[in-house]
Formats: structure tokens, C-alpha cells, sequence
């Protein structure tokens, strides 16, 4: 049965290619019965010197929402700009989220090699997929909808960013939410009506109900980690619509597809944002379409959406950006500000397997792979719907979460998923965390295949680290990918948080909801680490530095903060520090990593980005959310 996997992915990989042919045929197979919110946007080609109100480079998590808002507004003529094209079949089927990462949906960067993370992966370095599709990262992503704790946005307002605290983005939040989660629905703190489906996967892992009464032995409550509080157990919320991924371009650019004011040109790089130097004001971009090079003109505003890596990287290259390091890569500056320092991410741990005694418990491989699965996705149920996997979730506490005074915040988040690594026979969770088949071997050959798809994980994250990393070029031309140095674990107390992690997994699994199925840890000590006495706090710090992988929560590089602060690249009102023109708003913007996976709140900064927009051109804010035009 692993040959349907199989030729699924072969299928799609090398279909990707031939992009044009391939989005017919992938639109065909969208399961049926089709919603009249979705179906594929036509593909448009600017002509050289065309004029739009506005110019949005990138049509991913932000770059969606900010393409439905301003288009609103019926006298804004909008280009949306990707380097990617269409979402799949395949792409819309939540458990193969870590898969998307081999194809060439994914940009396919890498980090600087590491010192103390990724170490055991291929030569130090670690993988950094982002999404280059329709949908961005939100395609690539495992679905999970999560916001973060209220003080991560009210430190944004301490640091002088008026406007971004808890009480006021939390109306963002519910403006883009479609609650379908019937308990949920009169909550206060979601919304109904919004264009983005949040709702649990439909399939019910078995474990799930371990992991609930595992956290009620702890003490923790299972609870709505979106809600009022964080700390707890909880099921994932998901950006799903029945059972299939609900990216942004399926949520936000499809519905909208037939507004006379919206033109989206798919598989066309941006390579340049034009900018006068002597008014440094832009006043529109350059991009690569089919070998050609076109100019489009901005009257009002170009608006950076590209994401952490794009963005930072598509400033510097036009002139924005630290003057010294442009002047190394022989980059003429025109504003000097500190753009891709401030790089944040989360980091996890995901080398642990753990046993139980009964197969009818976990979702590997060959379940995946199982026709009846097949059959139940297309009905929109079956084990196909866990969102990447993913069956728990719990955020806690460590004794090193900083001295905030905020008890109910948390700084360790636990990812229960229903297979494990060890699970990973036909080797594509492998591709994706970069791990080799010579190590995969090491740790799992010794257990039967049997016993290997009878495994589990609980992977510890650090949600509110300390470390930070920077991003540089490695040359004027964006076609080079940048240098990308992360710097996990850099302050060693991001370590021993991760560690005090791994113990309270144990914990976990020392419940008597665990025991009742003889869990157990798998105990082959990790390559590397054999010479350290087994289970010590060494032995975790050893294990982790080998495989700790990302979360793929990069933000940060080109930091809001407001006006004097030396630290800054972007105002309160995203509007880059001296120059007049050029937004930002993406993931680049976050001045510090809430606890939280971050598709929510950059879809978060999108909706507040547009009000943004709008009242700063004297337009009155639209808060409609309608199908038109159909
Ligand atoms: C594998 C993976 C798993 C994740 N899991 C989760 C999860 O479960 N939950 C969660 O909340 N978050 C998750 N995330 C993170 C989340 O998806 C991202 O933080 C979010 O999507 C970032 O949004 P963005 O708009 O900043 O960038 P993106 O969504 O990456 O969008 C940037 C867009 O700009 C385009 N672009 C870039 N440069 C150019 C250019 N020069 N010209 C034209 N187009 C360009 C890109 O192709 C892309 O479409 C995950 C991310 C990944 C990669
Ligand atoms: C939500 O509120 C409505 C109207 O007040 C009520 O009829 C319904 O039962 C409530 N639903 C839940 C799940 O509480
Ligand atoms: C798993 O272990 C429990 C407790 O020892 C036992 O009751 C149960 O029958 C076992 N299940 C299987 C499938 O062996
Ligand atoms: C940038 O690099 C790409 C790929 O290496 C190359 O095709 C392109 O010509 C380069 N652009 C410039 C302006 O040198």
C-alpha cells in the first residue's frame, strides 16, 4: 500500500513543473462538491510601465488578506505579485503538510551551519521551507491556529507600538475568523463570518483522549488555548474547511476572484522595489515574469508582503538596509537601517518515539497510506484530516520562563503527534527535517517495523526564546538565497527550557492514561550523545543540539518599532523609518515572537495592516465580509 504514497508524491513532483498544465488538472480533481468560494484565479501579465494604486509583492499569509481588504474599495486597482503558483489537491490534504516541504512549493532555504542545533542533520544546516505558492507558508504550513498569550501583544505596545496591544488586535483576530467549532461559538473571543474556517480536524486520534486525562492527572485543564486562557491541554484548532487545508489564498483570494480592481501575476519574481533616492520614495517594483523583465508602477503605495526571509532580503537589495553590509555587497544605500537582525524563531525538539502496545492507537505510514483512508478524506473525515499530524496540543510553564510576572503565561508548548519519526518508513518526514537515512537507521533499526509503526510523539517547543540570529546577502541579486544564521540555543537557558520540556513529557507519559498501554520511550541513545549517561539533563541538552529543527516561525527581520528607535525598520504604522511609499506587512514586522505558530498572527497584522492602510488615504473603514461578484 506504500506504492498510492508513493506515486503521490512522484506524481506531484515532478507535475509541479509544468506549472500551467498542471494547475488544469490538479483543478479537476479538487474534491467534490465544489463551494462556490473556491476555484483558481485567472493569471494576469502586467504590461511594462502599467500603473496600480497599489503594488503587494507576495501572495502568502499577509499578502492575501491585504489583496481582499484594499480591493474593497472599488477605485483601488490592486497587483498582487507571487513567485509561486496554484495550491493542489495534494496540497489541500492536512497530513501530508511536512511533504509539501520536498517539492517545489518550498523556496528551499537554508541556515548558516549551526553550532548548537541541527548538528546531526545534513552538514550542520538547517532547513528553512517557506512556501513560493499561492498561499505562501500557509500552504506549507501544519494548520495549526493558535494566537499567542495577551501579553506577547501587549509587550508590542510597551515597546512604543501604539495601536498593536491585546484588546486592540484582538478584533483582527475575529474579524478574519469563521468559528466552526460548534462550542466555541458564542465565545467572545472568536469570531463568525470571517473568511477563514478554523475547525478541529474531523478524525478523533485515539490518543487524544490519553493526553486529555494524561493533563487532568497533571492538574491542567483541557480548555480553548485561543480563549481565555493559554495554559492547558488542548485539541488543535486548524485552518481547515471539511476536513482539507484552508490556506489564505482559499480563504481570502478565491472568493474574491471575479473583482474587476484585483490582478494577480503568478509565477513572477520580484527581484527589485524602484525607489527614488533623492525623495526615497518607491514608486514601484521590477519582477521577472517568463524570462522577462517588466516595470510596474506604484501611484500610491508598494506594500512588502513577501514574508521574514523575502521582505528583508528584497529591501536591502533596492537600497534599504544596514549601510555597511550593503556597501560590502556593493549595494548603493538610500536608507540605513538595521534590516534582518531581530531574526526570532521556534525552535523543537522531534527525535522521540514512544511505544505503545497497541497498533489501533497511532497514524503511521501505512494507515496513511490505506485506501479506505483515501475514500474517507474524500468524504472529508479519516485520519488524512490530522493537521500535519498533530492530535494534541498543551502549553505550560518551565521553571526558566522569564521573570515576567505574568503566571498564566507560558513558555514550553507540547506537540502531540500520531506517529512518530520512527514511524517514517517511506522516509519523507525524514526530507523534510533533514535528517539522514544513516541516522534514521541507527536510531530505529532495532525495532521491528511492527513495533516502529506502533510509535508516537511528544515534541517539547520553546515558544518564548531568547536567542536571536540575523539575516544578511550573500550578493545584490535576490535570485541568491540570503545567509541565514539562527543562533538557536545561543543563550543557554533556551537550551535547559527545552530540556525541562522533555521532563515534563515524561510526565506525560508516566500517567496512568499512558501506562494503560505500557508506553514507553524508545531508549537507543541518539548518534552523538552515547557517551553521556542516558536520560541525565546532558544527555537531553546532547540529544537536542543534534536534531532540534524549526518550527518555521521565523519573524522578525525587519522589526515595528517606532520612530528614533535605533533598533527599528518600520513604523506602528508599518511605513518603513524615512522613507515614503513602502509598507511591510508580514511576519518580518513582529518585534517579539509571541507564543504562538504564527500563521494566525500575521494574518492578524494583514487585517489591521489594510485599516491601516485605508485611513491613511482618507477611506473609511469597510468591514464587510461578502462572496461578490459570482
Ligand atoms: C513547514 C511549515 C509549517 C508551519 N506550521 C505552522 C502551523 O502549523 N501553524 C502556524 O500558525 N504557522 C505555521 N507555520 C508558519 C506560518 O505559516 C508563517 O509564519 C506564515 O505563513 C508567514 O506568513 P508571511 O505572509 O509572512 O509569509 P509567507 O506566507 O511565506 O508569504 C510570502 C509570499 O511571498 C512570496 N514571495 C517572496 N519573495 C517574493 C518575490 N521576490 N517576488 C514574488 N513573490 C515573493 C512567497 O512565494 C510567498 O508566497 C509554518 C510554516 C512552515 C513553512
Ligand atoms: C449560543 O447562543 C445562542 C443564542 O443565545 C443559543 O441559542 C445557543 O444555544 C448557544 N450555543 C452554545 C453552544 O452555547
Ligand atoms: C497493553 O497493556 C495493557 C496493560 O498491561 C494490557 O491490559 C493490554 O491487554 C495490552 N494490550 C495489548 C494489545 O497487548
Ligand atoms: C541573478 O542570478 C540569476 C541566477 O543565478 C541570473 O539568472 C540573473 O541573470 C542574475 N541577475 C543579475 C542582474 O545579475
Amino acid at each position: 500500500m506504500q506504492w498510492i504514497l508513493l506515486s503521490l508524491y512522484i506524481a506531484m513532483a515532478n507535475a509541479m513543473e509544468t506549472t500551467n498544465l498542471f494547475d488544469f488538472w490538479t483543478d479537476l480533481f479538487r474534491p467534490l462538491p465544489r463551494n462556490p468560494r473556491e476555484g483558481f484565479m485567472s493569471d494576469y501579465t502586467p504590461i511594462d510601465q502599467e500603473e496600480f494604486d497599489f503594488i503587494i509583492v507576495g501572495a502568502g499569509s499577509a499578502g492575501c488578506v491585504l489583496a481582499n481588504r484594499l480591493t474593497e474599495i472599488p477605485e483601488w486597482k490592486i497587483l498582487l505579485i507571487e513567485a509561486g503558483g496554484n495550491e493542489n489537491f495534494f496540497s489541500d490534504i492536512p497530513i501530508f503538510a511536512a511533504f509539501l516541504s520536498t517539492t517545489p512549493m518550498n523556496w528551499m532555504y537554508n541556515s548558516e551551519p549551526e553550532q548548537k542545533a541541527c548538528r546531526d542533520l545534513r552538514g550542520n544546516v538547517c532547513f528553512l521551507p517557506r512556501g513560493k505558492v499561492l498561499g505562501g507558508s500557509s500552504v506549507l504550513n501544519f494548520l495549526i491556529y493558535q494566537r499567542g498569550h495577551p501579553d506577547d501583544y501587549d509587550d508590542w505596545a510597551k515597546m512604543g507600538n501604539h495601536g498593536w496591544s491585546y484588546s486592540e488586535v484582538l478584533p483582527y483576530f475575529k474579524k478574519s475568523e469563521n468559528i466552526k467549532i460548534s462550542s466555541l461559538r458564542n465565545s467572545t473571543y472568536h469570531g463568525r463570518g470571517g473568511y477563514l474556517d478554523i475547525e478541529y480536524a474531523p478524525y478523533k486520534s485515539p490518543l487524544e483522549r490519553l493526553f486529555k486525562r494524561a493533563g487532568e492527572e497533571l492538574g491542567y485543564e483541557w480548555r480553548d488555548p485561543n480563549g481565555e486562557q493559554v495554559i492547558g491541554f488542548s485539541k488543535p484548532q486548524a485552518t481547515m474547511r471539511n476536513g482539507r487545508r484552508c490556506s489564505t489564498s482559499k480563504a481570502f483570494l478565491e472568493p474574491i476572484r471575479f473583482r474587476r480592481n484585483l490582478k494577480v501575476s503568478k509565477h513572477s519574481m520580484v527581484n527589485k522595489i524602484l525607489i527614488d533616492p533623492r525623495t526615497k520614495t518607491s514608486y514601484g517594483v521590477e519582477l521577472t515574469k517568463q524570462m522577462k523583465r517588466i516595470r510596474v508602477r506604484a501611484l500610491r503605495e508598494v506594500i512588502l508582503a513577501a514574508g521574514s526571509i523575502g521582505s528583508a532580503q528584497l529591501l536591502m537589495v533596492s537600497g534599504v538596509g544596514p549601510e555597511e553590509h550593503l556597501r560590502e555587497m556593493e549595494i548603493e544605500p538610500v536608507v540605513n537601517l538595521p534590516v534582518g537582525y531581530n531574526l526570532q524563531d521556534h525552535v523543537t525538539f522531534s527525535g522521540n518515539a514512544f511505544i505503545v502496545n497497541d497498533s489501533s492507537l497511532t497514524v503511521n505510514d501505512m494507515l496513511a497510506a490505506s485506501p479506505l483512508s483515501a475514500i474517507a478524506y474524500l468524504a472529508g473525515r479519516g485520519p488524512l484530516t490530522l493537521p500535519g499530524g498533530a492530535a494534541g496540543l498543551a502549553f505550560t510553564r518551565s521553571p526558566y520562563a522569564m521573570d515576567d510576572h505574568s503566571p498564566t503565561r507560558p513558555d514550553i508548548e507540547l506537540v502531540m503527534g500520531g506517529g512518530s519519526l520512527a514511524g517514517d518508513l517511506l522516509g519523507i518526514l525524514r526530507s523534510l527535517l533533514g535528517v539522514t537515512d544513516q541516522w534514521y537507521y541507527r536510531m530505529y533499526s532495532s525495532l521491528p517495523m511492527r513495533v516502529r509503526q506502533n510509535t508516537f510523539s511528544i515534541n517539547p517547543v520553546l515558544i518564548r526564546p531568547r536567542s536571536i540570529g540575523r539575516l544578511k546577502l550573500r550578493s545584490g541579486n535576490f535570485s541568491d538565497h540570503p545567509s541565514i544564521k539562527m543562533n538557536y540555543f545561543d543563550d543557554p537557558k533556551d537550551l535547559k527550557a527545552l530540556v525541562n520540556g522533555v521532563r515534563l513529557i515524561q510526565q506525560v507519559i508516566g500517567t496512568s492514561a499512558f501506562q494503560q498501554y505500557e508506553t514507553r520511550l524508545h531508549d537507543v541513545p541518539f548518534p552523538g550523545c552515547e557517551n553521556v549517561l542516558f536520560d541525565s539533563d546532558q544527555y537531553w541538552e546532547c540529544a537536542i543540539m543534534q536534531t532540534a529543527i524549526t518550527l518555521d516561525h521565523q519573524v522578525g527581520t525587519c522589526k515595528m518599532t517606532p520612530a528614533g528607535d535605533p533598533s527599528g525598520v518600520v513604523s506602528p504604522r508599518l511605513l518603513i523609518h524615512g522613507m515614503r511609499g513602502l509598507r511591510v506587512a508580514d511576519a518580518s514586522i513582529i518585534p517579539r515572537i509571541p507564543a504562538a505558530h504564527t500563521n494566525a498572527p500575521v494574518i492578524m497584522i494583514a487585517e489591521k495592516a489594510a485599516d491601516l492602510i485605508k485611513e491613511d488615504w482618507g477611506m473609511h473603514r469597510v468591514t464587510t465580509n461578502f462572496i461578490d461578484g459570482s
